[in-house]
């Protein structure tokens, strides 16, 4: 996908993206290699011709098993310099990074490596580019909630880098209440939330991540959209959603990009943000996602820059980086105006 010298250049933050979803095939056949793992495929051809899905488990179903090639807290920031390393040319000045502890605690890699690995990168990406982020560890929600309940607290002594709890993986028959206690006891500790809801699952999942666990975003919200009085509520609320539509098409979430609901988000007064969720897997990172509303919807650089401002607002940022980034944004656009 050619993407435009304006989308480009824009300065913006990343709000939904699963480390683990950036592993491309080539990295992970290295870090396979040096590990002695053996995948299922061994060439970055065949890797990339078994991602065809047409649902989210069947996304997921290959999601974890790529992701056991990583052991090592060298692995982990590789990984997580890999991202940074690909979209700091795309001018992301702020990202908030999933990632999913169960994944690797269940194959016996202990929740250390993984973290300080991952900190590691974090702290790559702000010395070599700039860019700001903040960690947000996702419960597994088709795991039970003690096995949550284990994770959170094996992320007590990392509070310092953790800065908030997500839920993912399967959402079908996975409802958000059955982790109200858990998040309960996250926000209790200091921990911001945010849950993946109205992704597959129906808008009630939507409404209870706001009810029942307190999130401050909701990552997708798709399906909010078959509730008018919910999505009112959203606007109302200034509940910003983490769109993801590259995603959203290879996981059958919409038919076709020209079907996708952006456009119904935004003429709803939606806080809409544009984002990549597991770019190794759907073809594009954030600006392939900006283009791609361009291409489809044609959605006009105005609406972008919008976009790209609603990003730094739904951020975790302390004030005054939001401001500086917000400042950054302002005069791109007015550079851009007078040119
Ligand atoms: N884990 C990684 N990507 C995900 C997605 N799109 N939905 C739910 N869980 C995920
Ligand atoms: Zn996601």
């Amino acid at each position: 996908m050619t993407v435009s010298q304006f989308i480009r250049n824009l300065p913006k933050a990343e709000l939904h993206v699963h480390i683990e979803g950036t592993f491309e095939p080539e990295l992970m056949l290295a870090i396979a290699r040096r590990n002695g793992i053996s995948l299922p495929f061994s060439t970055v051809d065949e890797t990339r011709a078994a991602y065809r899905f047409s649902n989210l488990q069947d996304f997921l179903d290959i999601y974890y098993q790529g992701v056991s090639a990583l052991q090592t807290e060298k692995d982990f920031r590789d990984l997580t310099c890999a991202y940074f390393d690909r979209v700091a040319v795309q001018n992301v000045r702020h990202a908030e990074i999933f990632f999913d502890p169960q994944a690797h605690t269940a194959r016996g890699i202990p929740f250390a490596t993984v973290c300080r690995g991952i900190v590691r990168g974090l702290k790559y990406a702000q010395q070599t580019h700039g860019i700001t982020s903040r960690l947000i560890m996702c419960f597994l929600r088709h795991l039970d909630e003690m096995d949550a309940f284990a994770t959170l607290e094996q992320a007590m002594p990392f509070q310092r880098a953790i800065y908030g709890v997500g839920l993912d993986s399967g959402e079908a028959g996975n409802p958000p209440g059955k982790f109200a206690r858990v998040f309960a006891a996250a926000r209790a500790a200091g921990f911001r939330c945010v849950a993946h809801a109205g992704e597959e699952g129906p808008s009630d999942y939507v409404e209870e991540a706001v009810d029942l666990l307190g999130v401050q975003r909701i990552d997708h919200g798709n399906r909010a959209l078959e509730d008018p009085a919910l999505t009112a509520r959203l606007a109302e609320l200034g509940m910003p959603l983490t769109v993801c539509p590259l995603s959203n098409h290879m996981l059958g979430v919409v038919g076709a990009l020209d079907q996708h609901p952006l456009l119904a988000m935004l003429e709803a007064g939606l806080s809409v943000t544009l984002n990549s969720d597991d770019p190794a897997y759907f073809g594009g990172y954030v600006n392939d996602n900006y283009q791609a509303m361009q291409d489809h919807l044609a959605v006009d650089d105005a609406t972008l820059a919008r976009i790209a401002q609603n990003s730094f607002h739904a951020s975790f940022l302390e004030p005054q980086r939001r401001a500086e980034l917000l400042a950054e944004l302002d005069a791109y656009l007015r550079a851009g105006a007078s040119a």
